[in-house]
């Protein structure tokens, strides 16, 4: 509600400057939109959720919001994309607001401040919530030794992290995406699924990887990629990230502007991707999903289409924290209108 006051002033102000201000202000006053979290607790690997409604990755970059953000209700938040140097991404502007769409255009490029500023954050903090952290490669690392950037990541955050993205969808770094597919995937993915038991072995604690991908991909290439992610025992799948499409947005003055798009524009294409993941992937394997629930009734078409998690990020500055607590309160009623009917 209060939200809905605000909106307009923030709408006012350029994209990335409005999101900062609010972050500084949800910091400076926490208790002014803070709301318990719907209880809807479930296990997906290994974890315990509060609730299936996520935060999604790069809102909180560097970790300085996470338990702020986590008190509007989230079951979980996803801080990053992390990668080993800081590094201030591309220049602005970098980031469009369609307001008619309902719909965002970023080309961020990963700012952020670096492994060791996000570890120092996070252990700062008393934290009792769901923590992923979704970690990259710096722009000036080529492919070829991408390994070592995620490596270093993910040997830094292990212990802090509830679980792992490896994010290789990002449009806005160049030839990110490529490592989606055949070898080089195999490859990354095998080198930190090792990692990741090492890490185990040495700290007595299984924290699940899983990986994030783009909606630009075709049926095939989702079926490759699949039969990967379970070959190489990856914990699970984020989709999607943003899309570099501009089908339904052709009509806005930003539409050809470079960068991924997210928001309602998003929402079909993100689902059409989960679906076919659940079609192709074993029954249980966990997905989580995200791209263009504006609204609660969104939330449920994801967990319809197959998703077990589901994350917010654009739907969130367009709406506000009512859009959590909405979305997680209408995915529990519909577990239990599951549950009725099962046992009819
Ligand atoms: C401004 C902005 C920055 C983003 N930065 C990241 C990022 O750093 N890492 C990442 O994995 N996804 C990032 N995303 C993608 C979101 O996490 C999400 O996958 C995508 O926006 C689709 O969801 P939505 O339609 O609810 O926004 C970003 C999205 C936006 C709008």
């Amino acid at each position: 509600m209060l939200y809905t006051l605000i909106r307009p002033f923030l709408f006012l102000l350029d994209a990335e400057y409005a999101h900062q201000l609010s972050l500084r202000l949800l910091k400076k006053f926490p208790r002014l939109l803070a709301k318990d979290s719907i209880d809807d607790a479930v296990e997906i690997m290994g974890i315990q959720f509060p609730n299936r409604v996520g935060l999604a990755a790069g809102l909180d970059k560097n970790a300085d919001y996470f338990v702020e953000l986590s008190a509007l209700g989230f079951g979980f938040v996803e801080v990053g994309t992390v990668t080993p140097l800081p590094q201030p991404g591309n220049e602005k502007p970098r980031l469009f607001r369609l307001k008619e769409q309902q719909a965002i255009i970023n080309r961020m490029g990963f700012n952020n401040l670096g492994v060791d500023h996000l570890l120092q954050q996070v252990k700062s903090r008393h934290f009792s919530g769901v923590l992923g952290i979704n970690i990259g490669k710096n722009k000036q690392t080529d492919n070829d030794h991408a390994i070592d950037d995620y490596l270093t990541v993910l040997e830094k955050i292990y212990e802090i992290a509830d679980y792992v993205t490896i994010n290789i969808s990002s449009p806005n770094t160049p030839d990110l995406r490529a490592l989606q597919f055949g070898e080089p995937l195999k490859k990354l993915l095998g080198k930190l699924k090792e990692k990741q038991l090492d890490l185990y072995g040495l700290h007595d604690r299984y924290v699940p990887l899983v990986v994030k991908i783009a909606p630009d991909i075709t049926v095939d290439q989702l079926a490759t990629l699949s039969n990967i992610l379970v070959e190489t025992k990856i914990d699970g799948v984020i989709a999607t990230n943003t899309t570099v499409s501009r089908e339904y947005v052709k009509d806005s003055k930003f539409a050809e502007e470079a960068g991924g798009l997210s928001g309602a524009p998003l929402t079909d294409r993100s689902n059409q991707v989960i679906a076919s993941l659940r079609k192709q992937l074993p029954e249980k394997f966990p997905i989580i999903g995200v791209g263009g629930i504006m609204n609660a009734e969104d939330a449920v078409e994801k967990i319809r289409a197959g998703a077990d998690l589901v994350q917010i990020y654009t739907g969130f500055i367009f709406y506000g924290p009512d859009l959590i607590h909405d979305s997680a309160l209408a995915i529990k009623n519909y577990f239990a209108e599951q549950k009725i009917m099962a046992k009819k």
